[in-house]
């Protein structure tokens, strides 16, 4: 890895003679960032990156010099961010609630809004004990969240993909949590006659035709953790027809969807039976989170 100065002057291998300090290293990413939302921001995070060094010590040494170990690591760094590739997987972490995740391209990067799951679920069942299944767990955000809440929760987490699995039981061990179990699973076939308190899901639900699919950062996504059939509704529509009788009676099913389908979804859980159907807005305002109660 990159060798980071070790004060605020030029290391010996020439550095001094080309003069690229922190500020203008970074000034200058910046500028080949533009396009990206948070261009400043993740050109810190990368120089840091290739640096080793925390952001408040960039901060702090705007004036040091880099020697050419570290100028070569930030540049094939930034040539990934410029390519589109998310910040996550070049860092290999993700903060999601109040723990850092790590994550690569075998998962989804694990997005603020689906911490209004978390918000919900620890609203809807206050209670100590709870049995909790999250459905397509991916880097595991969701079922962690919730395990480091409620040490009492006992907490399945399911996916597809067993490298989605590797990196979410990775991911409990670095974080010392064990009240959860990991299981490959095609939604519910390995959950055969258990039954749960709470059954929690972001599901892929982008239409298979829906032109962001085309973005550049969510190329770099597992495809199966994005789109599920024409109108993005295949994976909500078998969860919520299996949530009929993997859910202890009482139990909720908390969803997360696309902002334009809160109304398929109330609909395909008023037909399978559940009452209390509610949807949540995320911060931007948009219905993005439903959830139902199985009476
Ligand atoms: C939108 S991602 C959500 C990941 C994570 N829960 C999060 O919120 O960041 C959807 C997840 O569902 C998984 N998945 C897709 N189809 C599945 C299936 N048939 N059975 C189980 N998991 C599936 C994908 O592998 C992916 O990890």
């Amino acid at each position: 890895m990159a060798r980071a100065p070790t004060d605020d002057t030029a290391s010996a291998d020439g550095a001094s003679a080309e003069g690229v300090t922190v500020a203008s290293a970074l000034e200058s990413a910046r500028r080949s960032l533009l396009s990206q939302e948070s261009a400043a921001l993740d050109a810190q995070l990368l120089l840091a990156q290739a640096l080793q060094r925390s952001r408040s010590w960039l901060l702090a040494h705007a004036d040091a010099t880099l020697d050419s170990a570290t100028r070569d690591a930030f540049a094939v760094l930034l040539a990934r961010r410029v390519a589109g590739e998310p910040l996550a997987y070049i860092t290999g972490r993700r903060e999601f609630w109040s723990l850092t995740l790590a994550v690569n391209n075998a998962v989804l990067v694990p997005r603020p809004e689906t911490e209004l799951l978390v918000e919900r679920a620890l609203a809807l069942l206050p209670k100590a004990a709870a049995w909790v299944a999250d459905l397509g767990t991916g880097s595991g955000a969701i079922a962690l969240a919730l395990a480091s809440e409620r040490p009492d929760w006992q907490l399945t987490a399911i996916d597809q993909s067993s490298a989605a699995l590797a990196v979410a039981s990775s991911n409990a061990h670095e974080l010392g949590l064990s009240n959860l179990q990991f299981l490959t699973s095609d939604w519910f076939s390995s959950l055969a006659g258990e039954r749960f308190d709470l059954l929690v899901s972001n599901p892929p639900y982008i239409a298979e035709s829906d032109p962001a699919l085309l973005d550049l950062a969510l190329q770099h996504e597992p495809r199966t953790a994005l789109s599920s059939g024409p109108e993005g509704l295949d994976a909500l529509r078998v969860i919520i027809a299996g949530a009929t009788t993997q859910l202890l009676p009482g139990g909720w099913l908390l969803l997360e969807h696309g902002a334009t389908q809160a109304a398929a979804v109330a609909t395909m859980l008023v037909a399978q039976g559940f009452t209390h159907v509610r949807c949540h807005a995320d911060l931007a305002g948009l219905p993005r989170v439903t959830e139902a109660q199985r009476t």
